[in-house]
């Protein structure tokens, strides 16, 4: 579904992407693993379009979207539910799930799903017209990700959605994003909590200053060594 081939990407002198190369099959969850800094960020924005490429391609559905602005990138499926939330602290709940859609024009199918996702996170549901700014960490990762699903994607990327949220609040999340990908729904997810992120995943891709140096399937990473040693402590 998702081919990533050679591709490398720059902030100005800083090469933060040399040559990755990773697919993403329909269905699957897949996860991206690897030290601060390693590009793993980059890699989402490089597809989602955030980043245009230095070199390389990006295939999507047999479609090159290499370079391609991210509203376009967007309406061709994929959305990008960004490290840190990222949700517009002073528009409404439902104004941040609005925008997820703002490349839509079915403006029946948005108003159904909006409904949708505010029946899925009842805590959106209640806290339609309030502030999104108002909100704990852990409900602004549910808007992001309910803003994020309102694209009615066919892949999502999630960076790092448990950041910063307190244990019950992750395992909500993971029970979310594992629920999304029952329904069908793509993932390619980058997660700093490796053991979470590998028991969920069906494969998984390991990152280092901008490379790939380790993928398998998830099962078999967790008991590689120097991914034990490295991610899961020991
Ligand atoms: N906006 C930016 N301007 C300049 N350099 C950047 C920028 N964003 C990232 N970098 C650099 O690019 C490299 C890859 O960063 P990236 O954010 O992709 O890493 P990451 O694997 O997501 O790290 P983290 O685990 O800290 O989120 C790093 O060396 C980082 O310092
Ligand atoms: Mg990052």
């Amino acid at each position: 579904m998702l081919r990533l081939e050679a591709v490398r990407a720059a902030y100005g002198p800083v090469e933060a992407l040399r040559g990755i190369d990773l697919e993403v099959g329909a269905g699957e969850l897949v996860c991206l693993l690897g030290a601060n800094g390693a590009g793993k960020s980059t890699t989402l924005r490089a597809i989602s379009g955030l980043v245009r490429p230095t070199a390389g391609r990006i295939v999507f559905d047999d479609r090159a979207i290499t370079g391609a602005e991210p509203s376009a990138v967007l309406a061709s499926g994929i959305a990008h539910c960004p490290e840190g939330r990222r949700v517009f602290p002073h528009l409404t709940v439902e104004e941040n799930l609005a925008m997820g859609a703002y490349v839509r024009r079915d403006r029946e199918g948005i108003a159904q799903d909006l409904e949708r996702v505010c029946t899925h996170f009842p805590i959106l549901g209640e806290r339609r017209r309030q502030a999104a700014g108002t909100l704990s960490g852990g409900e602004q990762q549910m808007l992001a990700i309910g803003r994020a699903l309102m694209a009615r994607p066919r892949l999502i990327l999630f960076d790092e959605p448990s950041l910063g949220l307190a244990p019950t609040v992750v395992e909500t999340t993971f029970a979310i994003i594992a629920d999304i990908r029952r329904q069908g729904t793509t993932v390619l997810m980058v997660e700093q909590n490796a053991y979470l992120a590998l028991q969920m995943a069906d494969r998984a891709y390991v990152m280092e200053t901008g490379r790939i140096v380790l993928s398998g399937r998830a099962r078999d990473l967790m008991n590689d060594e120097k991914v034990r040693r490295a991610y899961l402590g020991g």
